[in-house]
């Protein structure tokens, strides 16, 4: 099946989707006196070492709190604003901490929440960030995540076949390419395109199902391949990576861009597939809560296109670009000289 484009495109969606974090932001703040800790603007690195928090957390929290209004940026640093004086200061006689708190007992996973953003991580919420880091994921958890992913990609996996130009790419290693989505909707597009899904074991088993689906197992395959351990294959025209970056940290990620790097002949491109902050690190709301999703379940963040430029860039890539894929997505692009 090649389908076409979606009639619609997948962004209020992704606002709903995005909206549950919206109150929990707020309540942790509460919660973690992240409001009172502003009696002085702060950067973020000074407001967790004055509160005794995460940095990470911080990071995805401040930015949630300024981009629903509720705190102001001036020069790097974050501070109160008439919205937040009048409501969520302890003193103030409308404050609405009390009504947030007893909210808080119903919103799902708020404790895990609210401890990943104050010490950065927790255990229980990392199942299967963890079998990615080890390379091991059971056969249920790679089939609940891979079909979890699977929608939430679909849209703009075939959107991106669409908008972006992937020709003379006739080869294509999908690096953690899960249902092969992408893979497929490329080969689909592109009917000179063989593209590989580069994937943990069990979600090959389960990759194949869908590539079957697709209608193009003749040009789609997978290959086991631990993507930190293992070698990579070679002799691909172009990597893609897609939400692959913004489940780590910097550093793995400069690792992962290396490794690329390394597998690529000269003039092979390297694709990232994510949704781009704005330089400020505080809009588009849909990358800030992204940002926010992110300190559940993995150890990464939404990026801005400096910083995955600098992690291209210090791997090898140059001419690298950035455009708008598809919904809220972007696509940048490295070259290999
Ligand atoms: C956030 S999902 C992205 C899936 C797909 N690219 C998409 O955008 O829909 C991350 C993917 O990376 C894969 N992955 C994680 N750790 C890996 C590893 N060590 N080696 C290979 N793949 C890995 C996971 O199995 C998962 O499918």
């Amino acid at each position: 099946m090649n389908p076409v484009l979606p009639p619609i495109d997948d962004t209020k969606i992704w606002d709903v989707m995005l909206s549950v974090f919206n109150s929990q932001a707020i309540a942790i703040a509460l919660e973690l006196e992240v409001f009172d800790g502003l009696s002085e603007p702060s950067g973020v690195e000074e407001l967790a070492n004055k509160l005794g928090y995460s940095p990470r957390g911080m990071k995805a929290l401040l930015p949630m709190l300024k981009v629903q209004g509720f705190l102001d940026k001036h020069q790097g640093a974050y501070q109160l604003n008439n919205l937040s004086r009048t409501y969520m200061l302890k003193e103030s006689p409308y404050y609405w901490g009390p009504f947030f708190s007893r909210r808080a007992e119903a919103f799902p996973n708020y404790k895990m929440i609210l401890e990943n953003i104050r010490d950065g991580e927790t255990v229980e919420s990392r199942a299967a960030a963890d079998g990615w880091e080890s390379g091991t994921l059971p056969p249920e958890v790679a089939k609940s995540v891979t079909d979890f992913m699977h929608c939430h990609s679909m849209p703009s996996a075939v959107g991106l076949a669409h908008t972006c130009d992937f020709s003379g790419v006739s080869s294509l290693l999908d690096v953690g390419g899960g249902s092969g989505c992408y893979a497929s909707a490329l080969a689909n597009h592109y009917p000179e395109m063989k593209c590989t899904i580069m994937e943990l074991a069990a979600v090959c088993e389960v990759a194949k199902g869908y590539i079957e689906k697709a209608g193009v197992s003749d040009r789609v395959d997978t290959t086991t391949v631990d993507m930190f351990r293992e070698d990579w294959p070679e002799g691909y025209e172009a990597h893609f990576f897609s939400n692959i970056f913004h489940d780590w940290s910097i550093e793995t990620c400069e690792q992962l861009a290396q490794k690329s790097f390394d597998a690529l002949a000269p003039g092979g491109r390297i694709c990232l597939q994510e949704i781009l902050l704005e330089e400020s690190g505080d809009e588009p709301y849909a990358a800030v809560a992204f940002s926010f999703f992110m300190t559940q379940g993995t150890k990464g963040q939404q990026f801005t296109m400096a910083q995955l430029e600098a992690i291209l860039t210090k791997a090898g890539f140059s001419n690298i670009s950035a455009q708008r894929s598809y919904g809220y997505y972007s696509l940048v692009t490295g070259k290999k000289p």
